[in-house]
């Protein structure tokens, strides 16, 4: 009995109710009607969809705020987990390393990552493409595999992740946040990357890569290494063939490097620097751009948007915002931002792909898809020599001060009640796909 109360306490009342609720096969209701559940007289609303799913708790925003609350105070924490086992000398490559969480720990982590991301995301429409970019370098330099290097000074002030700076700090928060509503057990920051990134996707439209087997267990690079080279990841300034095969080499087939590289442009922004070249210097011929491949109506575009001062300009600009497969339409008519975005049009070895994502048929099973490939590169390389086990399974109990105080200011406490029941509602169709 104790033991079943110290893996049930990590999860709030309410969302326990609600996964009882569905491993008891509770009668399904019609549609519009909703289901008072009594449990130890507290009372929750469940709705549920035609099918008999649960579509969100009432309530559920403000326990999860709550409980935080409570855990940054210390008043629901006990202390760090003293059993555990010890960790796997020689971890398998590629694979997650079981021994880096106890089980229940790995689960409330993953649970708290999550909602923790949902929460720090949506502060701003910048974030979600910039943390699936932020997992994609941290996980596809040669050598390192995710493992949060490209936090690491030397990873992170490589010009090829000078935007990823910004999302340093947000990253850090998440992984303390999250670590105080598990008694403060600390998730690897390669852990917290792959998250953020799944929620990224979330938050983009996309299912949640929890539904297709994410799951924790990613050490982090050794302290003492300064990170991985980031000239390894693919440039835009590299020939097409070169970018490929940065790709391939990682253990993508060409379909999944066509779709990640592709399908992750369909949402954010690139700096003009990066394609101010295939433009023509002077606005009056930009008509007929250097680049023959880029179509001249577009690229009048591109060169008013880039005559401001620092600008930058949506890959997609049909739905920026969107994962989907409009970017691959825009191939077909010369709008890629890139070069190498452009050349997976022109390539005949990435072609057909293109060709495949931008019909209605594989517009259908791009979601799946992408999601499919997002988890593969999660484990590309993973747990290999270079990473280490965490000097300690908790926060330290400086590194819990702050995060109690990180907590206090963050923007949780200030959701509306709309923006949590949309939280809630993505989390519960997440959890259903776990449990
Ligand atoms: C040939 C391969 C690739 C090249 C050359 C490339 C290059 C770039 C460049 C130059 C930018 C703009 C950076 C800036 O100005 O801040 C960018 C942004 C981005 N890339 Fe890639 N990329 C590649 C593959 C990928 C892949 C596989 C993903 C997968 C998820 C991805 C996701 C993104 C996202 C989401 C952004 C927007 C970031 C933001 O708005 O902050 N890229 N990429």
């Amino acid at each position: 009995m104790e033991s079943l109360r110290l893996r049930l306490h990590p999860l709030p009342l309410p969302l326990l109710i609600l996964l009882l609720a569905i491993l008891l096969g509770m009668g399904s209701i019609g549609e519009g009607e909703a289901r008072s559940v009594m449990t130890g007289g507290v009372e929750e609303l469940v709705e549920r969809d035609p099918r008999g799913m649960p579509l969100r708790l009432a309530g559920r925003g403000q326990a999860v705020e709550e409980e935080e609350e409570e855990a940054a105070a210390g008043l629901s924490q006990t202390a760090c987990p003293t059993k555990r086992l010890p960790y796997d000398p020689n971890p398998v490559r590629g694979q997650l390393d079981p021994t880096l969480y106890n089980p229940e720990d790995a689960m409330c982590l993953l649970r708290s990552l999550f909602i923790v991301s949902l929460d720090e995301l949506r502060a701003d429409p910048s974030f979600p493409p910039g943390f699936l970019r932020l997992a994609f370098h941290d996980c596809m330099t040669a050598g390192g595999g995710c493992d949060g290097s490209v936090l690491k000074p030397a990873e992170l002030n490589s010009p090829a992740n000078a935007r990823l700076r910004r999302l340093s700090n947000i990253t850090l928060r998440i992984q303390s946040r999250a670590a105080a509503m598990c008694l403060n057990v600390r998730p690897t920051l390669a852990d917290t990357i792959a998250v953020a990134g799944d929620v990224a996707n979330v938050l983009s439209g996309s299912p949640s890569g929890i539904s297709m087997g994410l799951r924790l267990g990613r050490r982090d690079a050794d302290p003492n290494l300064p990170g991985d080279n980031a000239t390894t990841l693919p440039s835009p300034f590299d020939p097409f063939p070169v970018a490929l095969e940065k790709m391939i080499r990682l253990g993508l087939t060409v379909e999944e490097a066509t779709l990640f590289t592709v399908g992750g442009h369909s949402i954010g922004t690139s700096g003009c620097g990066a394609f101010r070249r295939r433009l023509s210097a002077n606005i009056s011929t930009c008509s007929s751009p250097p680049d023959r491949d880029l179509q001249p109506a577009y690229a009048c575009q591109l060169s008013t948007i880039c005559a401001q001062p620092a600008a930058r300009a949506d890959f997609d600009p049909a739905t920026p915002l969107l994962l989907d497969t409009a970017i691959f339409r825009l191939l077909l008519e010369g709008k890629g931002l890139l070069t190498t975005d452009q050349d997976f049009f022109t390539n005949f070895t990435t072609r057909p792909f293109v060709l495949k994502y931008a019909s209605l048929e594989g517009s259908l099973s791009f979601p799946t898809d992408f999601v499919a490939v997002y988890v593969k590169h999660l484990r590309i390389g993973i747990n290999g020599p270079t990473s280490r086990p965490p000097a300690s399974y908790c926060l330290t109990t400086a590194e819990q001060a702050s995060s109690s105080s990180e907590s206090s200011s963050s923007s949780f406490s200030s959701s509306s009640s709309d923006a949590a029941s949309q939280i809630e509602s993505l989390l519960l169709s997440t959890l259903q796909a776990v449990f």
